[in-house]
């Protein structure tokens, strides 16, 4: 029997990659996205169902992880993927753009996972693999918001896996670094205030050295797509995988280095 997977964000970058590779080595596929319409062609193959989960509507969360369920039988992983960044000086975000940056990427996730638990409960088995980054680990200018949301999920996940694991459910986390999908593009939300110009310099800055780092270390989402698959087969109680763009020496370096030598060394990308 194949097992299965649900995707969150499937509709681009490491979703949509994660969806192809899962189905290339015979599992099946709930690629869940805002907007199903807009599936990539590539999803459109056997073993794939396009379904629709937006992470911040709770109907849509209960709706969508029902359906893969009823589609294929069974869900044995979740792959908590839908995110995006919101970046900027934190005096220019305002509290509704940091409620929505946490309704995505920490609420909607844990809005997920609370659905999938009944059913892993009742089989007594399931992988949750949790999307989070390098930045979930170390801080980075301009990244107050981004960064505590991805911080939320390492706690999140860390704290979880002890209540879960007893119950035969493993939780994963997975810290890309910079990773070539249009994720600088599409989805980052890049706040600034025109009564703060005292921050404009350093935003341009530290933006560009941002994007930078993409194009120079940058991975692709295959690379990722891989270490979410072997999080999810590995039957390790492994709990962290850093994920291509450097992400592992940086996070050794991030351990290893005094504190003010790792904030000279990250400097050193403007
Ligand atoms: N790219 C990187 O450098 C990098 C590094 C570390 C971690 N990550 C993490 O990896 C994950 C995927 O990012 P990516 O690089 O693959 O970027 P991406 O291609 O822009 O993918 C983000 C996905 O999240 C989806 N999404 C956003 N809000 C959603 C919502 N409310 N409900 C459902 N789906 C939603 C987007 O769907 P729509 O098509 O509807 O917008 C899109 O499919 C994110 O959690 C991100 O934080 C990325």
């Amino acid at each position: 029997m194949p097992k299965t997977v649900l995707i969150t964000g499937a509709s681009s970058g490491i979703g949509k990659a994660a969806a192809l590779h899962f189905a290339d080595r015979g599992w099946q596929v709930a690629a869940t996205m805002r907007d199903p319409d807009r599936a990539d062609a590539t999803l459109r193959r056997d073993g794939i169902r396009v379904l629709r989960i937006d992470v911040t509507d709770p109907a849509s969360v209960q709706s969508g992880v029902q359906a893969a369920i009823d589609a294929f039988g069974a869900v044995d992983a979740l792959v908590n993927n839908a995110g995006y960044g919101l970046m900027g000086p934190f005096e220019a975000i305002s509290r509704e753009q940091a409620a929505r940056q946490f309704d995505t990427n920490v609420f909607g996730l844990m809005e997920v996972t609370r659905a999938i638990l009944p059913h892993f409960r009742e089989r007594r088995a399931g992988v949750i693999v949790n999307l989070s980054s390098v930045v979930g680990r170390l801080g980075i200018p301009l990244g107050a918001l981004y960064n505590a949301s991805k911080w939320a999920v390492e706690g999140f996940s860390e704290a979880l896996r002890f209540e879960l694991e007893p119950l035969g459910i493993r939780v994963k986390i997975i810290e890309p670094g910079p990773i070539r999908t249009d994720f600088f593009g599409r989805s980052m939300d890049i706040a600034r205030d025109p009564d703060l110009p005292v921050y404009d310099a350093y935003a341009d800055r530290m933006l560009a050295a941002l994007k930078r780092s993409e194009h120079l270390m940058g991975s692709p989402p295959g690379k990722v797509a891989r270490i979410v698959y072997r999080a999810a087969t590995d039957g390790s109680p492994r709990l962290r995988y850093p994920a291509g763009g450097l992400a592992g020496p940086t996070l050794l370096l991030r351990r290893f280095l005094p504190d003010a030598l790792f904030r000279w060394f990250l400097s050193r990308a403007r």
